[in-house]
């Protein structure tokens, strides 16, 4: 899934300007100054709650609930604070975008837990949107180098983001702390199976962790069937991990990529 499959411009209101004395009409939509395209908050704030309800009452939500309900007999600490959600999209202009966030908000209700956010591409709008929802955006591109602690769980989201990002989240996390993380993104299985061996050779951290993971099945039973297609819930099961030697736990080099994905985006040095 790329960036392109968010062209969707529904709930974008035309605003025209007048310019001038009192008398002047408004102008023609000729010339682009005098045109000014704005997500319509409130519309897309009502279709952001459709999307929620619509996910929250769907056989697809009660497979992901399902399979993490399951997850968390197999981790050490059950108790889930808090949701960090990289790569949502542009959730003021697309479709998809607006229905991941819609799943997003239906597990923050079910775990109560705050939610973190970030994506380089978010508009003012889109931040506006976020907040009306309690979600606290990150201001810093941790290009997915998020370390989190062993107090709880923590569930990272992120609906078909770049591997670089799960890469780095697993090398931020690297050693017995990956208990504490469950990460809803694309299927690790599908990535090793699907990518060319010159850029899982830069995926390493997900290379290795990759037999000792734990992926369950989000079944994408959703009428939209590309919003959640790949969409899997991976986690690091203590009795599999605590097995592995310190050898295999050694934190390597900060990862490094090719410069040729533009869908991954860095910090800028
Ligand atoms: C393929 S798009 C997916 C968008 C949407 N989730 C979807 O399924 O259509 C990948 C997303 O990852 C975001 N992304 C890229 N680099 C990122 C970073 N360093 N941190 C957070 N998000 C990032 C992009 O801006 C983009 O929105």
């Amino acid at each position: 899934m790329s960036t392109d499959s968010c062209h969707q411009t529904e709930g974008f209101k035309l605003i025209r300007y007048k310019r001038g004395n009192k008398s002047s009409k408004y102008k023609t939509l000729s010339k682009s100054h005098e045109i000014e395209l704005q997500p319509n908050k409130e519309a897309t704030l009502k279709r952001i709650h459709e999307a929620k309800s619509e996910i929250n009452s769907s056989d697809l939500f009660a497979s992901a609930v399902a399979s993490l309900r399951e997850a968390l007999t197999t981790l050490s600490n059950p108790n889930i604070k808090e949701i960090i959600c990289f790569g949502l999209g542009r959730i003021g202009e697309c479709m998809i975008s607006r229905y991941q966030l819609g799943f997003l908000l239906c597990l923050k209700d079910l775990h109560n837990a705050e939610v973190k956010i970030y994506d380089p591409v978010f508009t003012e709008t889109d931040r506006w949107l976020l907040r009306q929802f309690q979600c606290e955006i990150l201001t810093e591109n941790s290009e997915g180098k998020y370390r989190v602690g062993d107090k709880h769980t923590t569930i990272f989201y992120m609906p078909h983001c770049p591997k670089q990002l799960t890469n780095n989240l697993l090398w931020a996390n690297w050693g017995l702390n990956l208990n504490s993380c469950i990460i809803i993104a694309n299927s690790f299985n599908s990535i090793i199976e699907n990518s060319p061996k010159r850029v899982l050779n830069q995926n390493q951290y997900l290379v290795n962790i990759f037999p000792h993971v734990l992926e369950l099945a989000v079944i994408n039973s959703f009428r939209f069937f590309e919003i959640f297609n790949d969409t899997a819930i991976h986690i690091f099961p203590w009795n599999k991990i605590k097995l592995l030697s310190d050898d295999f736990w050694e934190v390597g080099a900060e990862p490094s990529y090719d410069d040729d994905d533009v869908e991954f985006v860095r910090v800028k040095v």
